[in-house]
């Protein structure tokens, strides 16, 4: 899968992205990104990204001629599935959005700041909108990285045991088991008996019964969204 991530600050992307899980799917060739500097397709001897609203008001919007020449530059050498913008009055992203995303080839991620963007690259060149939470960033770097992260550890072969991920927290609408690693007793503290004593079939659902028992305690409305979906 290849992802190219439009935005002003490449520089603020490249350590998340070159760093641990992430970086190592990179270097095996399981996933390309690759940071698009809009500043390069800026217009005028300032190479401008943005510009006042129409209309007036407080703050800049980003302009749409840097935007769309970067776009159909990418899109003049290979064939894009989405073309996804960050921004917080998008759908809010979750675990089945990242799955369906996760099986795409080649998708674009355009990162917004300042106001917004002009309203006619959104009607004309964004097929999808994503938002990661009912709060607003300073720009759409770190949800790009949000979503980058969320789809490629979904990606084959990404997560060295691909069990890890099928059992994530989401993956069925449940909440993950709480897990426990040595000593088995800390302090006053042990570890569920269940878990030591080698009766896969009684860890199992000890684990499957703690997973319902998290999900409704914490988040009820996964259960309801499974009966309904
Ligand atoms: N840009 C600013 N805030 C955002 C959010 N919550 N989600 C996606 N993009 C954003």
């Amino acid at each position: 899968m290849r992802i190219d991530i439009i935005t002003v600050l490449p520089d603020l992307l490249q350590s998340p992205l070159n760093h641990s899980i992430i970086k190592r799917a990179r270097d095996k060739g399981l996933i390309e990104v690759h940071l698009q500097n809009l500043r390069e397709y800026g217009v005028g001897l300032n190479k401008n990204v943005d510009d006042y609203a129409f209309g007036g008001g407080a703050g800049m919007v980003m302009m749409i001629e840097p935007i769309v020449n970067c776009i159909e530059s990418l899109k003049k050498q290979r064939s894009y599935d989405a073309v996804i913008y960050m921004t917080p009055d998008g759908e809010l992203l979750d675990q089945k959005t990242a799955n369906s995303l996760s099986l795409l080839k080649n998708i674009i991620i355009l990162c917004g700041h300042y106001k917004g963007i002009d309203e006619r690259i959104r009607e004309h060149f964004i097929t999808r909108e994503i938002s990661i939470g009912d709060y607003v960033l300073t720009g759409g770097e770190l949800p790009a990285l949000v979503l980058t992260d969320a789809i490629c550890r979904l990606i084959p072969g990404v997560i060295s045991d691909e069990e890890s991920a099928l059992s994530d927290s989401f993956q069925d609408n449940l909440l993950a088991p709480p897990v426990y690693t040595r000593p088995a007793k800390f302090r006053k503290w042990e570890v569920p008996e269940v878990l030591t004593s080698g009766n896969f079939a009684k860890i199992e659902k000890w684990q499957m019964d703690q997973a319902i028992e998290r999900t409704k305690a914490r988040r009820p409305n996964l259960l309801n969204d499974e009966i309904e979906s």
